[in-house]
Parts: structure tokens; sequence; C-alpha cells
């Protein structure tokens, strides 16, 4: 039986200046992850990953176990209360920067609350969420786990949430760097440079912000070109932020040579994943990514799903 799902997510432009107050741009990933449960003992157990944990043992060990204890402990569940296991499946890439442990730490609060048949109200599965986000990543925005709660697309603000808009389908084509996202190392770097060049910092964070305002305007008047040379842009600004990495900056390369209007990193940066904006141009797309020895595929946020959020 599914007892709980969520939502991946893309962040279409201003991460990193978002966890500071400023907007980002993002959408949803439809089938993030689905949590079954089967009849057991409280085991979480995520087969890609390789890790079981047990619900009596969840405050020590690995960052699962204590994300796990910390959705327990925001729900008030006992581990006694547990008699089923609970099984982690994901549709997304996970440690690429598509909100994989968002995604889990919300299925996870609502299979909680499923299985032992608790009413959750979304702020209870928010909260919980964000314990185990914080676990996952440290200091953290919220966009990831408000956008695998709600879904859609829109712009995200701390601590507004996510408000929606009316966005055309957006293709994306998302690759691979093969290297693991540093969401927590990159967002600790950035601290840094805000602490050592607070002018500088500031600014960069105030030009990404201007960057994301153009792109919603250009998302919701069908303007792609702008949408493209906005992510550009931005990308440049997250390389000033020291939050891009060899393989990002070559795959953003490949695939504006191959057509592609705008692309750079999502998510946390530092490896992970790279978005392109390729209308038309998908398959020249993947067919240099490929080349170069990177996978992808690819996915589309906005439309209806945008629209019924
Ligand atoms: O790498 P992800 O999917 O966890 O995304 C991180 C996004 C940041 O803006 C860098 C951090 C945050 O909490 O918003």
């Amino acid at each position: 039986m599914v007892a709980g799902s969520a939502c991946g997510k893309v962040i279409l432009l201003g991460e990193h200046a978002v966890v500071y107050g400023h907007p980002a741009l993002c959408g949803a990933l439809r089938d993030g992850v689905q949590i079954e449960a089967v009849p057991g003992s409280g085991i979480l157990s995520v087969p890609a990953w390789g890790l079981r944990v047990s619900a009596v043992k969840a405050s020590d060990g690995s960052d699962l176990a204590r994300a796990y204890g910390a959705v327990l402990a925001s729900l008030g569940i006992p581990p006694s209360a547990l008699h089923h296991d609970l099984v982690v499946r994901f549709s997304i890439p996970t440690g690429a920067g598509l909100g994989s442990s968002a995604a889990l730490s919300v299925a996870l609060a609502r299979a909680l609350g499923a299985i032992l048949q608790i009413p959750l109200t979304p702020d209870q599965v928010a909260r919980a969420a964000q314990a185990a986000e914080e676990v996952f990543h440290g200091r953290c925005s919220g966009l990831d786990h408000t956008v695998a709660q709600q879904g859609g697309f829109g712009l995200f603000r701390r601590p507004d949430g996510l408000v929606p808009l009316k966005a055309p389908p957006l293709p994306l084509c998302i690759g691979l760097t093969g290297r693991p996202r540093d969401t927590r190392g990159r967002v600790a770097r950035v601290a840094e440079l805000y602490r050592d060049r607070p002018v500088e910092t500031r600014t960069l964070f105030r030009r990404i912000e201007e960057l994301v305002e153009a792109a919603a305007r250009a998302v919701t008047s069908g303007d792609l070109r702008a949408l493209g040379t906005a992510m550009d842009e931005n990308q440049v600004l997250l390389g000033q932020l020291e939050v891009s990495c060899p393989e990002i900056d070559q795959m953003c390369q490949l695939a504006r040579s191959a057509g592609a209007w705008g692309a750079k990193l999502t998510g946390g940066g530092g490896g992970g994943c790279v978005i392109a904006l390729s209308p038309g141009a998908e398959a020249a797309v993947h067919t240099a990514w490929r080349r170069a020895g990177f996978t992808s595929f690819d996915a589309t946020i906005g439309g209806v799903e945008a629209l019924a959020a």
C-alpha cells in the first residue's frame, strides 16, 4: 500500500539567495517519491541508498536515522506505536538537487499519519519535514519541502512561502554531473562569503532577485527566450558565489552550443544537476551531454500542474 507521496522540485532561478530571504522561481516534479507501508515494526528502508533504519534507534546514527527521529518527534509518535515498515521508492535521481530528501521528508510524515490514522494538518507535515530537512542539509530556506508538499509552480520567498504563478508547460533537459550535489557545503561557503564580504555578497543576491523577477515576468508572458537569458545570467552569479563546479560549467556550455536558450545548475550546486531550456533542441542537448559522458532526461514543470496549485 502506498501510504505517502510527495513531489520533487526544480529551482529555475534563485537558489542560495533564497536562504537569505530573496525570492526563487521553482516548480514541482510530479511523482518525486512514494512510501509503501507493509506490516512490521517501524523499519524505514531506502533501497536506493542501501539503508534500513529502525524507529527505536532513530535518534542516533545516519542522517536518515536522525531525520526519521526528527519526524517522529515532531509528530509526537513513539516508536512503540508503529506496526508497519516503510519502504521509500524514488522516481527522481537522489543527491542531485531535485529535492529528493524533502520529498522523502514530506512523504514520511504523510505515511506515518496514514498508517496511524492521525489526520495531520498541512502545518504539522511542514514542521515535521522542516525538522528532517535540517538534519539532511543544516540551514535551509524551506523551499524544497514547501514544493514537495504543495506541488505547482511559483515564487517562493521566506517566510511567506510559495505564491503560485500561471506558467505554460516548461520543458527542461536535466543533466546529471555525476558528482553528488553539496548543498550543506555550498550553503556554508555562501555563509562565509556573506560574513567576509557582506557588501559584494548582498549585491549578488540583489542581482539574483532582479533576475528572478525578470524570469517570473518572462514565464507568465510566455517569453522563453528572456527566461533563458535570465537563467544564463543567474549561472554567472552562482559561479561568483562559488557554488558551481567544472562539470556544471562544462554541461552549461555544451547545452548552449547545442542550441539551449539558457542553462544553469539547479539546487545546492557543487555537483548535482544542470537544467537547460532548449525548446526544439532537446535531442541535440541530450546528445551533446551523452557524448561527453553525462546522463540526462526530460522533465516538464509548470503547465496544468501549476494551474492546479
Ligand atoms: O540541493 P537542494 O535540492 O537541497 O536545493 C538547495 C537549495 C538552496 O537554495 C541552496 C538551499 C535552500 O535551502 O533553499
